[in-house]
């Protein structure tokens, strides 16, 4: 089945994960990213080093995604600037950083379109921190193709492009970004 904005909206919620969330049995492929979920995402948000959003069912309690954003600032060549419209003599732009995506398996298997929503989510909330906070041009992402050389496809339906500055320095992931206003 699809997955829509309406359904996300309706039948799921977004919600910030704190130190008494219950996590249920959240699973994805990548063992590193459950690990993560289950162990690591309270004590990073409580250092404030990444705040974790989750996608829950509303009618079930499960957790169906989860994603970690982060502050983050990314170098632009100058054709990269110009592809933006950014004329500024500096390299370096502000971003909001997408540190962790993971959709659980068994949601993934009943709805097509999870991932996608949260990104368009995570797009939601940095373009609210534009508008009350601080500014960020960028959502940005290091594509981990380590686990799944596909999660490359998977952001460039997004709407993401490759950075050249972080292109092929470290094969396991692959820096790309996403223009907030374009
Ligand atoms: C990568 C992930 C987040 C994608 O979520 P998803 O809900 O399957 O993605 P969507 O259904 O929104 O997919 C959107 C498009 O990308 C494609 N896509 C998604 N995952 C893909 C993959 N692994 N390989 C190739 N294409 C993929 C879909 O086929 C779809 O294409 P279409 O629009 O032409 O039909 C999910 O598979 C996941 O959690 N993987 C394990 C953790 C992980 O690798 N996270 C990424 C860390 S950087």
């Amino acid at each position: 089945m699809k997955f829509s904005k309406t359904l996300g909206s309706t039948a799921f919620k977004l919600e910030q994960l704190n130190s008494d969330t219950p996590l249920g049995g959240f699973a994805c492929p990548v063992e590193e990213y459950n690990a993560y979920l289950h162990k690591e995402a309270v004590q990073s948000r409580n250092d404030h080093v990444a705040l974790t959003w989750l996608l829950r069912e509303r009618s079930t309690g499960e957790i169906a995604a989860y994603m970690s954003l982060i502050a983050d600032a990314i170098k632009l060549s100058v054709s990269e600037k110009e592809l933006h419209d950014l004329d500024y003599p500096f390299k370096t732009i502000p971003a909001m950083k997408i540190a962790k995506l993971a959709v659980s398996t068994d949601f993934r298997n009943k709805y097509k379109g999870i991932g996608s929503f949260m990104i368009d989510s995570a797009r939601t909330i940095a373009r609210k921190c534009n508008e009350y906070y601080c500014a960020a041009r960028f959502l940005t992402v290091d594509a981990d193709i380590e686990h799944d050389e596909g999660v490359l496809a998977f952001y460039e339906k997004n709407g993401f492009l490759l950075n050249s500055e972080l292109y092929n320095k470290n094969r396991k992931t692959i820096s790309m970004r996403k223009d907030l206003y374009r």
